[in-house]
């Protein structure tokens, strides 16, 4: 049996009339809904006066009444879908109630600025409610039939509170504008409906998409750190807006995001979805932020998305706008399935009416559980828009627990605070024209609100009537696995959590948020790359080191040879000190060699620093040790070149050797502490190629010398001059021969190494950025620095000595007489004559056999000059005189014949 509608409100009231007098009246909130609404009812004159219908009752009393028209989906009303809604419209249509109740009694329990409205606005508020059924044709047909009806006869809306999905609020926003009335919807949250030319009577107060839109960018880049993002949107309305307003927010509070997007159709087919999620792949963006419906999509580009991997991996994330209700996550899914995988991590952000812990928002939702009680209920229950055919009226009664659970749905609130609106309006607009106003006038004062309401802060925008962003609060839901999955069990309930909200204008974390992975820690927005170190190499590196690992050999095998053969002629004459120096400059360089090879490949960057830092004093120190033995030397021959007095021996004095090493070791070491104390060389790993997404590709790690231009001319200053003075003196004293001509080897080893060092620079300037080019020239130039400076300068003696062992035997034969060994260097005919100025008992100066229990005994080690140029000017003058001489006498040989001695003379000539 079905009552007619009248007959229903009718026996319903009666029941309520009942029912209030024998229940405690303290339990009813709603006490004077009822009152007004029977006023408004019951009254027979009635004068519409612009929005206000004004009710003259018996007494002749007159009570201004403004009729709120609640257009909200209660049922789903579209073809072939009808179903009860379960979204919180019943509750939310208490809440207008009771918001009517507060207004109209001034109860300012909840906003403090409708505390005595009573007082001071005669206006009382009435409510209708209709089904708008979530469908575009019914919500038009409404607010068509509402705005027709007959004024002062019939209830004519004084301003309409919907509808919810921004589809039908923008064609019934429309007709009520046009028709002069305002509207304000608590949920509809497309962008469009911002138009004000399109709507120039339409609020909100909840923000529209482009409003959540920024707290969406601020969470995604501040929070996330996420620079990369692709937004996946339907082509309709509200995607398209919504899009749009990401971009917008992006642009402004997020520049550096990179952004693409991938839009689809509304009505989809499985390769649309397919195609869809392909694109979205070929981003290769990890976070994506999609705009769909629950319904229509989720499971279908979920399911494909898990299935072309990039959902449920563990290093997607993705996130949802509010057009995914919470209940498509809040499901039981198989262990496992694609869907359990893909939505797990997933986030949504919504606009939220509260947050926990907000005093005033938790005060709403007590006094809307206060409206628990059986007056209450059956008022509630009465207003309730009638079925549509074939469904009964849900009855509140029966289940209690159940529909004021649902009182937190955000719906709920943001109705409060619409109603609260309405009312505080009206009462301003009122208050300036006896209680009458029209629609603009309303609209006009709604602009100018500014309460603190359940759900915050009320200010709308001037122009187009949406609350303000700052004024809202929005949540970031994070679904997680409600429980740790049961042994046995291979279902899982998945739930939604507040993670994260957004009070007052930032973001603040509730409790972590987890991502697919479980983990709390974001995903990287990109795939991550391999990146191309440029480290020197193990085979580069041990190459390198091996040619150092030879200079060690060699240098510790001459320092030996060196050492054992320290009292024989051949060292002796050519100061031990002196060669000893020259293994150890060496060594000190191959050790330069060793600290070049380290990388960041195989040591921390602090050890690298060190190395970094420490590097230059070993090529400087082990050059200025060989350098100065071989400076000294050539100081000293140059020395005795300029000597007045033919002399042919001179002793270096170890001083002699020190002196310049010392100044030289002084400047250096000056220069190397300045340097490092001031500009110190660190390891540095740059990059300097990037992918296409701006991710590093390449890098490489050096020693970067910044800052050290100043300290490295001057030493190479230093060293170029010493080198050039080094070069300039053996030159001159190359007509000294020495014994072994070492004056010759010196000028040779010099030039050698200056021809590497100017070809290694070159190099270096050429290769400069490739650590690896950079090593190998590294340990070249020293290798073959310290080669040449080994081998030439030891090479000989050791040949040498090997040679003066033969020659003395062969000598021995020729009953040991003292002779000329004749050598052959490089072309250079040297003669080493074995005079030994020093040497006492007549004993060969070479002297090499190793046997002899005591040694030669020398007062002095050092060089023998072998000639002097000012004594070969003088041989030469009397190789003149005496061949002047000799002509001569051949000339007055003429005249008689010669002598056996001339003829021999002259054959030795013809020879
Ligand atoms: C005011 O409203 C609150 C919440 O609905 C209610 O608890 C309280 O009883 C009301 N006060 C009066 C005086 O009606
Ligand atoms: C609401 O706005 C006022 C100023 O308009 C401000 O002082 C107050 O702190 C705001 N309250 C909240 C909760 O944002
Ligand atoms: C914003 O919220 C935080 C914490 O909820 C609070 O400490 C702060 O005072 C609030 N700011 C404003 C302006 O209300």
């Amino acid at each position: 049996m079905t009552l007619s509608r009248p007959t229903c409100s009718y026996l319903l009231i009666s029941f309520v009339a009942i029912a209030k007098c024998f229940s405690a009246s303290d339990a009813q909130i709603l006490n004077t809904f009822e009152e007004f609404h029977s006023l408004r009812n019951g009254a027979t004159d009635i004068t519409r006066v612009q929005s206000i219908d004004v009710v003259k009752a018996a007494d002749e009393s007159t009570t201004p009444i403004c009729n709120l028209a609640m257009m909200m989906p209660f049922f789903d009303l579209r073809p072939g879908r009808i179903r009860l809604l379960e979204n919180g419209v019943f509750q939310a249509m208490a809440a207008v109630m009771l918001a009517i109740e507060h207004l109209n009694t001034g109860n300012g329990t909840l906003v403090a600025e409708v505390e005595g409205l009573d007082q001071r606005c005669p206006i009382k508020f009435n409510l209708e409610s209709f089904d708008s059924g979530l469908y575009e044709v019914e919500t038009v047909n409404h607010v068509i039939t509402l705005v027709s009806r007959q004024p002062g006869i019939e209830r004519v809306p004084c301003a309409f509170l919907g509808a919810a999905r921004s589809a039908v609020s923008i064609p019934s926003a429309t007709i009520s504008s046009l028709k002069g009335f305002p509207q304000i919807s608590p949920i509809s949250t497309s962008s469009k409906l911002d138009n004000p030319r399109s709507f120039p009577l339409f609020g909100r107060t909840i923000p529209s998409d482009s409003g959540t839109s920024v707290p969406a960018i601020l969470y995604l880049r501040n929070k996330l750190g996420v620079k990369n993002l692709v937004i996946m949107y339907v082509t309709d309305a509200y995607g398209d807006a919504y899009a749009q307003g990401l971009r917008k927010a992006a642009e402004k509070y997020a520049p550096d995001m990179k952004i693409q997007t991938v839009e689809f159709p509304f009505e989809i087919t499985p390769e649309i979805v397919t195609r869809t999620v392909k694109r979205v792949k070929e981003t290769k963006y990890h976070y994506v932020f999609s705009i769909m419906f629950s319904t229509a999509h989720y499971d279908a580009f979920m399911t494909e998305a898990y299935d072309q991997g990039i959902a449920g991996d563990g290093d997607h994330f993705w996130m949802f706008s509010d057009s995914v209700s919470t209940s498509i996550f809040e499901r039981t899914f198989e262990i496992g399935s694609p869907l359990h995988l893909a939505s797990k991590g997933c986030s949504r952000i919504s606009a939220v009416a509260g947050i926990e812990g907000d005093e005033r928002y938790d005060a709403f939702i007590q006094s809307m559980a206060d409206l628990n009680n059986p007056n209450d209920i059956a008022l509630l229950q009465s207003v309730h828009p009638q079925p549509p055919e074939g469904f009964d009226p849900i009855q509140i009664a029966d289940d209690t627990q159940t529909f004021f659970a649902k009182t937190n749905a955000a719906v709920v609130a943001f109705i409060y605070d619409a109603t609260i609106a309405l009312g505080l309006s009206a009462c301003q607009a009122g208050g300036q024209n006896e209680a009458f106003f029209d629609g603009q006038q309303l609209y006009d004062e709604f602009l100018k609100c500014d309460f603190l309401g359940v759900t915050g802060n009320n200010t709308y925008d001037q122009v187009t009537g949406t609350r303000v962003t700052e004024s809202a609060r929005f949540s970031l839901l994070n679904v997680v696995e409600e429980e740790p999955e049961i042994e046995g069990e291979n279902t899982v309930r998945l739930k939604a959590v507040v993670s994260d909200a957004f009070p007052n204008g930032s973001w603040e974390e509730v409790v972590p948020i987890r991502f697919n992975d479980g983990s709390t820690i974001p995903p990287p927005d990109l795939p991550p790359v391999e990146m191309d170190m440029n480290y020197i190499g193990w085979a580069l590196r041990l190459t390198g080191w091996l040619s150092a690992v030879f200079i060690f050999i060699s240098t510790i095998y001459l320092a030996m040879w060196t050492y054992k053969n320290r009292n024989k002629s051949v060292v002796l004459q050519t100061q031990p000190i002196f060669l000893y120096l020259i293994c150890a400059g060496c060594f000190i360089m191959g050790i330069g060699i060793f600290g070049a090879g380290i990388d960041d490949e195989i040591a921390s960057p602090a050890v690298c620093n060190v190395v970094c830092a420490m590097s230059p004093w070993f090529f400087c120190i082990g050059w200025v040790l060989a350098f100065s033995a071989l400076y000294g030397k050539t100081a000293c021959i140059n020395r005795f070149f300029h000597y007045p007095v033919p002399e042919l021996k001179i002793k270096i004095q170890k001083i002699d050797l020190f002196a310049p090493a010392l100044g030289l070791m002084t400047i250096v070491t000056i220069t190397l502490l300045a340097w490092t104390a001031r500009a110190p060389p660190d390891f540095k790993r740059t990059i300097y190629e990037w992918n296409s997404f701006g991710q590093p590709t390449k890098s490489r790690g050096l020693c970067a010398y910044d800052g050290a231009v100043p300290y490295a001319i001057a030493i190479g200053f230093v060293f170029l001059i010493s080198v050039e003075i080094a070069i300039r003196r053996a030159y001159e004293a190359r007509k000294v021969a020495v014994e072994f001509a070492e004056t010759e080897y010196i000028v040779l080893t010099l030039v050698t190494i200056c021809g590497i060092a100017m070809f290694f620079i070159l190099l270096w300037f050429l290769l400069d950025h490739d650590p690896a080019a950079r090593f190998v020239v590294i340990a070249a130039l020293i290798f073959l620095v310290s080669m040449s400076m080994l081998l030439l300068i030891f090479i000989p003696k050791i040949r040498f000595k090997t040679q003066v062992k033969r020659q003395t035997k062969e000598n021995t034969a020729f009953g040991g007489s003292e002779g000329r060994i004749n050598m052959q260097h490089g072309g250079a005919n040297v003669a080493i004559t074995g005079l030994d100025f020093s040497t006492n008992n007549g004993q060969s100066t070479i002297d090499d056999d190793p046997d002899a229990a005591e040694p030669t005994k020398r007062e002095s080690a050092g060089m023998i000059v072998l000639a002097h140029p000012k004594e070969v000017d003088m041989l030469k003058g009397e190789f003149k005189s005496l061949k002047k001489e000799y002509d001569e006498l051949r000339r007055n040989k003429s005249n008689r014949p010669a002598t056996k001695s001339e003829r021999s003379l002259d054959s030795n000539k013809s020879e």
